[in-house]
């Protein structure tokens, strides 16, 4: 049973809808510069105009409005509050994101908001290698305050940093995201100075008096082993450490685990963690986690000449990206099907995460994403019928359901996404959104918004509280 607080909702992020990339005093982000740079988006597709989420906010809010959505999580740009990443604030930015949380509030949906989703101010990049740099924790915590205080008191819901894991493997090891590097201790360091950011913006609320829930979203998929062969456990065990509980032990505890400290020094990685470094983990842990999830992840040991091709996106990572071929290397799971991207479906996962990480931290926990990418079609009478979608959403919240049955304490859930919206390595083919945005990579056409079946389908499930979720 979910209980009448649940939070039912549905997300977003600033580069993937709003557009108005440089208008009104906003700055470049490092995607603003990477998605211009030929070869590397799906057609050559960026963010500069999106869904126009800048200037169609009401009409989407008025959507969700219709639908009975609850909550509403979104994030806030970066460089559209500071365009050089610290120094002068740009009013105008400021103003807007108070427009969309007064509109959200003012529907009756709630707003959770996130603060990094992936837009990091080119300036940052160029001054100091954006994540590698130190400097990135004051600048991040600098942001920080400006956003707790414009709006601390109208948001109770905070995701500091959206999957830390995901941006860094496919910007410093897979060469798939800005910066577009290929190097571990690049990929570690980064890591480093983003817990540290993330620590010290927790901190920070805490320090100025607000009560919300505030943490990370990690992008979790839970770890199998291929087989009960004890290497493949072990294999499983390596995923778990470097995959899953480098962040979560880090977010949740406050420290580095002595096994995944280990397993770094054997690559023969440094981290500069410092006396200080150690007290900021500790003063900053969060209250709640955001799990984002897709799909779980089959792992087996390594053996010569067995290496799993990695599959998922449009853009495909080169062959010598780097990998953790060492303690475990990705496996095929023959139980599981794939989406029309490759990814593994597999609802039972998303419980298998929450119950890994109720037992290891017992945090409240926020399910930040997750959803289906599919191609959709708009039919001539201006219809979606995207049963696929519904049935993907239907067997995860079904799981959800168990997994508080259990003893999970699970605070909602956030499709991905409410509006279809601009996939990083996917352009606008690859749809996951309750409403359709008429728009492709070759023209932004009207942009018109349509509902499709899986609006009102949620709509329902909101309506009675998941009792829909039963009937037959
Ligand atoms: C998550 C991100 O990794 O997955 C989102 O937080 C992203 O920003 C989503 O869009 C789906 O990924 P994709 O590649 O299918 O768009």
């Amino acid at each position: 049973m979910f209980n009448k607080e649940f939070l039912w909702g549905s997300a977003s992020a600033a580069y993937q809808i709003e557009g108005a990339a440089r208008i009104d005093g906003k700055g470049d982000s490092i995607w603003d510069v990477y998605s211009h740079i030929p070869g590397n988006t799906f057609k050559d597709t960026n963010g500069d105009v999106a869904i126009d989420f800048y200037h169609k906010y009401k009409e989407d809010i008025a959507l969700m409005k219709e639908q009975g959505l609850k909550s509403y999580r979104f994030s806030v740009s970066w460089p559209r509050i500071l365009p050089t990443g610290s120094g002068d604030v740009n009013p105008k930015g400021i103003e807007f994101y108070h427009n969309v949380i007064d509109e959200l509030l003012a529907a009756g949906v709630e707003p959770i908001l996130t603060i990094y989703h992936w837009d990091l101010p080119q300036s940052l990049q160029d001054e100091y290698e954006g994540w590698e740099g130190r400097k990135v924790v004051e600048d991040f915590t600098n942001y920080c305050r400006i956003l707790f205080k414009e709006y601390g008191n109208k948001v109770k819901y905070w995701v500091t940093i959206n999957e830390q894991n995901v941006y860094t493997s496919l910007g410093y090891l897979f060469d798939m995201h800005p910066p577009k590097k290929r190097s571990m201790q690049s990929y570690y360091t980064a890591n480093h100075h983003a817990f540290l950011a993330n620590a010290s913006a927790i901190k920070l609320y805490k320090e100025m008096g607000f009560d919300g829930m505030i943490g990370p979203s990690l992008g979790l998929g839970p770890f199998y082993a291929a087989t009960s062969h004890p290497e493949d456990i072990m294999a499983m065990e390596d995923g778990q450490e470097l995959g899953n509980f480098y962040w979560t032990d880090i977010y949740c505890n406050g420290y580095y685990s002595p096994i995944v400290l280990r397993l770094i020094e054997k690559m023969g990685i440094t981290i500069d963690l410092t006396d200080e470094d150690k007290e900021l983990l500790q003063a900053g842990k969060c209250n709640m986690l955001g799990v984002n999830y897709y799909s779980t992840q089959t792992v087996s040991k390594y053996k010569e000449g067995e290496k799993l091709k990695q599959t998922g996106n449009t853009v495909q990572m080169g062959e010598d990206a780097l990998s953790f071929d060492q303690f475990y290397n990705s496996a095929n799971n023959p139980h599981l099907g794939t989406t029309e991207w490759g990814w593994t479906i597999d609802p039972t996962g998303l419980r298998v995460a929450l119950r890994r990480m109720t037992s290891r931290y017992n945090l409240p926990l926020l399910i930040t994403e997750n959803g289906l990418g599919a191609y959709d079609t708009l039919t001539e009478d201006g219809q979606v019928h995207d049963d696929y979608r519904i049935d993907f959403l239907k067997e995860h919240f079904l799981e959800v359901e168990k997994a508080i049955d259990e003893g999970c304490n699970v605070l909602g859930f956030a499709t991905w996404s409410f509006q279809d919206l601009f996939s990083w390595l996917n352009g606008y083919a690859k749809r996951y959104g309750f409403v359709y945005v008429d728009r492709d990579e070759e023209s932004e056409k009207e942009l018109k918004r349509y509902k499709k079946d899986s609006f009102y389908w949620y709509q329902e499930v909101m309506k009675t509280n998941g009792e829909s979720l039963h009937d037959e």
